[in-house]
């Protein structure tokens, strides 16, 4: 049985997902690891960016850990066949519908981030994004061609079901943290953000009225987040704003290239690790990326699907030590490329 599949499709992809490979085999000889193309690797390999056999094998798994997909030479593939439409594949076929972002500032990057240390030090916050519904996945969708151009539509659906698991997923993490959610939505204006106001302050007076709740329209959430994001602890959202406010809050903690995550099922299932970057074109190739978001993912695959939360607490103090020495990326403002950044890691495990 596979134990860890990698996935490590386009772009930086590849040279980030090669030092996960580095860490896992020093911190855990005994993992079987499998790795299947990906993407837009996989569509000029197979013609599709997901295989049914990549997918099955995927389900079979203990864990997956995916590294970027996309990029500009795939932007005339047919949607259904992007990168992009691949990993939204993956994530409806493994139904793993809770995306754990974690945004934390590790106090040697304090002074990393375009925010001011005051702003950010200590900053520890948990994104609980929906993550297999909404606009991603709502039907209808299509463009047409009308008089006078073209007509496009995307539909964002949620049903009471799918808020409800969500909200759980978020109110218990808040019973192991500090004890408090923030749901976003735009109930102003949306009919699908009336609903999660409503299933969510629902959930919260049967089952959870112990966690503090707090209702935020996503616009202000935005906001708030570069204002004063300390005052988050967990922040509960559908699939878009959550996609939207991880980038956002990922330069809280110094880079993009920081931010790893989970994406759950139900229990016993195999989860979908990814870090939130994407195959950044702009710097694929140059052997510079930053590789912390995508070992950090495999970090919390350790605690989540591998069960072994002892191995992650010394890949994750390996890589707080790595940093206070001075490990830097060109994204933290250093000169070290991928490699050394694995390397570094490496060092202090
Ligand atoms: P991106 O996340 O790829 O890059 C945004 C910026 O952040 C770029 O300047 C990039 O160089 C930088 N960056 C990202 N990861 C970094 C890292 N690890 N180290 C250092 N710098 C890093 O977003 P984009 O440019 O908007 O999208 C590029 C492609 O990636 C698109 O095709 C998009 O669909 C895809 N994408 C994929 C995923 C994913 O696979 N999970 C996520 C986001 C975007
Ligand atoms: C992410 C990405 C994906 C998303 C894209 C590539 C489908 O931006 O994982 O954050 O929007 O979910
Ligand atoms: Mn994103």
């Amino acid at each position: 049985m596979t134990d860890l599949l990698l996935l490590p499709g386009d772009g930086i992809g590849p040279e980030v997902t090669a030092q996960v490979r580095r860490v896992a085999e020093r911190l855990a000889p005994d993992l079987a690891i499998d790795e299947r193309p990906f993407g837009g690797t996989s569509y000029d390999r197979h013609g599709t960016p997901l295989t049914d056999e990549a997918l099955a094998l995927a389900k079979a798994s203990k864990a997956v850990l995916m590294g970027a997909v996309g990029g500009p030479q795939w932007a005339g593939v047919p949607r259904d066949k992007r990168p992009e439409a691949g990993l939204l594949a993956l994530r409806a076929g493994m139904e793993v519908f809770a995306n754990l972002r974690p945004a934390l500032c590790f106090e040697p990057l304090a002074d990393a981030s375009t925010l001011k240390r005051e702003v950010v030090e200590g900053l520890d916050i948990m994104i609980v994004r929906e993550l297999i519904g909404g606009i991603y996945f709502g039907s209808p969708r299509f463009i047409e061609e009308i008089p006078g151009g073209k007509r496009a539509v995307d539909t964002q659906v949620y049903t009471t079901p799918e808020i409800e698991r969500i909200g759980r997923v978020a109110f218990e993490l808040a019973r192991k943290r500090r004890n408090k959610v923030t749901s976003c939505e735009k109930s102003n204006v949306m009919d699908s953000g009336l609903l999660w106001r409503e299933v969510i302050t629902d959930l919260h007076q049967r089952d959870y009225a112990d966690v503090q709740l707090e209702h935020m329209l996503a616009d202000n959430a935005a906001m708030q987040l570069v204002k004063n994001p300390r005052q988050f602890d967990v922040i509960v959202t559908d699939n878009l704003f959550g996609d939207i406010l991880s980038d956002e809050a990922s330069q809280l903690t110094g880079s993009l290239g920081l931010l790893p995550s989970a994406a759950l099922g139900e229990p016993g299932r195999p989860g979908l690790y990814e870090p939130i970057h994407g195959s950044a074109p702009d710097i694929a190739g140059k052997g510079i990326a930053n590789p912390l978001a995508a070992i950090l993912s495999f970090e919390m695959a350790l605690r989540w699907s591998l069960d072994r939360p002892d191995l992650a607490d010394r890949l994750f103090a390996a890589v707080g030590r790595a940093l206070e020495k001075g490990a830097r990326t060109p994204d933290l403002g250093g000169k070290l490329t991928t490699i050394q950044m694995g390397e570094a890691v490496l060092a202090e495990l």
